[in-house]
Order: structure tokens, then C-alpha cells, then sequence
């Protein structure tokens, strides 16, 4: 999992505690390759490998990453560990868990005590699309391209839903 959606220049950081988390994390993926942003996706956990997540964390903006979008479950603290690090943006994506479907990961993610701020998202596969977009939105402050791109998806979006038929009873 570790190396998924590298290019050679990412912007965005995608990490996630587990590679249980992808099926979720992907959508967040799936998102930044069709605005063309260049992104690296890979499995780091704030318990298992804490050393390695901060010291993600700590050379992310020199490395030229923008934001960090992690998604992880549980007692989610990957997204909390991250921002404690680095002043770049941290968008935090609540994995459904098995026992509390994922109230456990949003409430972990959500309630970072004043001072350190994690962006928390939905629980699942939208949150991780909405991270992506609000990535992609904060980008788009200074690139007047992915602005456009990103005002086309949104006009998009809006026409799907006039477009919308619903079947005759
Ligand atoms: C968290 O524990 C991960 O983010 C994942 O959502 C959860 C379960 O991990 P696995 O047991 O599937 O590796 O750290």
C-alpha cells in the first residue's frame, strides 16, 4: 500500500493507519487524480509506527506538501499526531470501525483540545471525497487553473441534480 498514487512532486499527503483504511482513503485519491493534483498515499499508524508518522509530519511543508488529508479508526489520534507536527493543513477522515461504526474515529478526530486544529470530515467514503475537495479548495486559493476546475465540478454537480428524473408511479 505504502507508495499508492506516488507521483513525483506531491502536494497532498494522503495517510491512513492501516491499509484497511484504502477502500475508504481511496475516494480522497480518486478525487486529486481526476483534478490532476499530485499526491502520495501511504500507511503510517500514530501506534504501531509514531516515530514515523511525526517525522512525516516534520518534513512534510519542506518537502512542498500543502495539506495532509489522514484518515484513521478507532481511537483515532494519527490525524491529532500530525497536526502537532507540521503548520500545514490537516484534514482528518473518520474510518468506520467495526464495534461503533466510526463514532469513535469522528469523536478521536473532531475534538482536538484548543490550539492544534485538525479539519474533521464525514464518517467514510464522503468525508474522504469532501477532504480531498477541501484540499483541492485550499489549493485552488493560489491556482487559478484547479479554481476553475473546481468551479466546473461544482456546475457539474448542479446539473446532475436539475437533470434528476424520478420514476412515475
Ligand atoms: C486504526 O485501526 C486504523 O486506522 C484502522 O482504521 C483501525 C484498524 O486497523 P487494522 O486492525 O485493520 O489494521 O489504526
Amino acid at each position: 500500500m505504502n507508495g499508492a498514487g506516488n507521483t513525483r512532486n506531491p502536494i497532498i499527503g494522503i495517510l491512513m493507519g492501516s491499509d484497511s483504511d484504502w477502500p475508504i482513503m481511496q475516494a480522497a485519491a480518486r478525487i486529486l487524480k481526476d483534478f490532476d493534483v499530485p499526491y502520495e498515499a501511504r500507511v503510517l499508524s500514530a501506534h504501531r509506527t509514531p516515530d514515523l508518522a511525526i517525522d512525516y509530519a516534520a518534513g512534510a511543508r519542506d518537502r512542498g506538501l500543502r495539506c495532509i488529508i489522514a484518515g484513521a479508526g478507532g481511537a483515532a489520534h494519527l490525524a491529532g499526531i500530525l497536526a502537532a507536527k507540521t503548520i500545514i493543513p490537516v484534514l482528518g477522515v473518520p474510518i468506520p470501525s467495526k464495534h461503533l461504526q466510526g463514532l469513535d474515529s469522528l469523536l478521536s478526530i473532531v475534538q482536538m483540545p484548543k490550539g492544534i486544529p485538525v479539519a474533521t470530515f464525514a464518517i467514510g467514503e464522503g468525508g474522504a471525497a469532501n477532504a480531498a475537495l477541501a484540499a483541492v479548495a485550499i489549493l485552488a486559493g493560489t491556482d487559478a487553473t484547479l479554481a476553475e476546475k473546481l468551479t466546473v465540478f461544482r456546475v457539474t454537480q448542479a446539473e446532475k441534480v436539475l437533470e434528476a428524473k424520478l420514476p412515475d408511479l
